[in-house]
């Protein structure tokens, strides 16, 4: 068990999460509405990141989301901040070593598609490593390392998704995520690359947490709000403002999503 999972233990005594959510860019607001909410510092925990980007809390929290035990991870660091893929690596450890079984991954993205604009929500059924850099580098655990990608995003959590979205009324598009090193955007040229190498959203997350958390055998889900068609799509001025003051916009959709898979999966199991 990790240190922070004692810690963490300590505070919210006989609490196992089933489900961990990482909160990506102004999607923050979602942790409010934890019940019996226990909140932790990142600064408290040994080995949690301290992310200096702003949209990003930094604060795990522990409790209940319609129903199901959860850990909400509130801010993520970033490949870009430091140069480290595993960045996240200590706070996914610790929500497995406290009894987890899946982790679903919230990002903001740009699209590649005309037609998903942003407001929407998507679906990431696959990605694309383009930053090319790799969590588990420096792993010195043996064979176990050479984690299978083929179903990396799990298919029922998936299913729950997409059956949540359409009860909800949320339209839900699907597809490739390509993870982008970051911070400075990507060029049209890139983007005109991307979408020929099959890509529907481009960002600067995600990925490096996806591979940590097959690797520790966590079922994985994980969704992009869009922010932004991608550069060269629009006359629009990419920013990390407005990035966050999209997310926000958007936020609610996600609230609705978010709480009703929660509340199908407390009833149901994972
Ligand atoms: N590119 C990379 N990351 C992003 C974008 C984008 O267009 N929008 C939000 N995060």
């Amino acid at each position: 068990m990790t240190e922070a999972a004692a810690l963490i233990r300590d505070q919210a005594p006989g609490f196992t999460p089933k489900l961990g959510l990482v909160l990506g860019s102004g999607l923050g607001p979602l942790a409010e509405e934890v019940e019996g909410a226990v909140r932790i510092p990142y600064t408290a925990l040994p080995g949690f990141p301290r992310s200096g980007v702003s949209g990003h809390a930094g604060a795990v929290v522990l409790g209940t989301l319609a129903g199901l035990p959860v850990a909400v991870f509130a801010g993520r660091a970033h490949y870009y901040e430091h140069g480290n893929a595993s960045e996240m690596r200590v706070p996914i450890e610790t929500l497995k070593a406290l009894g987890a079984e899946a982790l679903l991954l919230t990002n903001a993205a740009g699209s590649t598609v005309k037609e998903v604009g942003p407001g929407n929500v998507m679906l990431i059924t696959d990605h694309i490593n383009f930053a090319g850099a790799n969590p588990l580098i420096g792993t010195t655990s043996g064979d176990s390392r050479f984690v299978g990608l083929s179903d990396a995003y799990d298919r029922s959590m998936s299913v729950r998704l997409r059956s949540v979205a359409q009860r909800q009324d949320i339209p839900l598009a699907e597809g490739v995520y390509m993870w982008f090193s970051g911070p400075s955007f990507e060029t049209p040229a890139e983007i005109r690359a991307a979408r020929i190498l099959g890509a529907q959203a481009v960002g600067m997350s995600t990925v490096p947490e996806v591979i940590i958390a097959r690797y520790l055998g966590l079922r994985v889900a994980a969704l992009s709000m869009i922010t932004n068609l991608a550069a060269g799509m629009s006359d629009e001025v990419l920013s990390h403002a407005h990035t966050q003051a999209e997310a926000a916009k958007g936020s609610a959709r996600f609230k609705t999503l978010i709480t009703a898979f929660c509340a199908e999966a407390s009833v149901k199991g994972l």
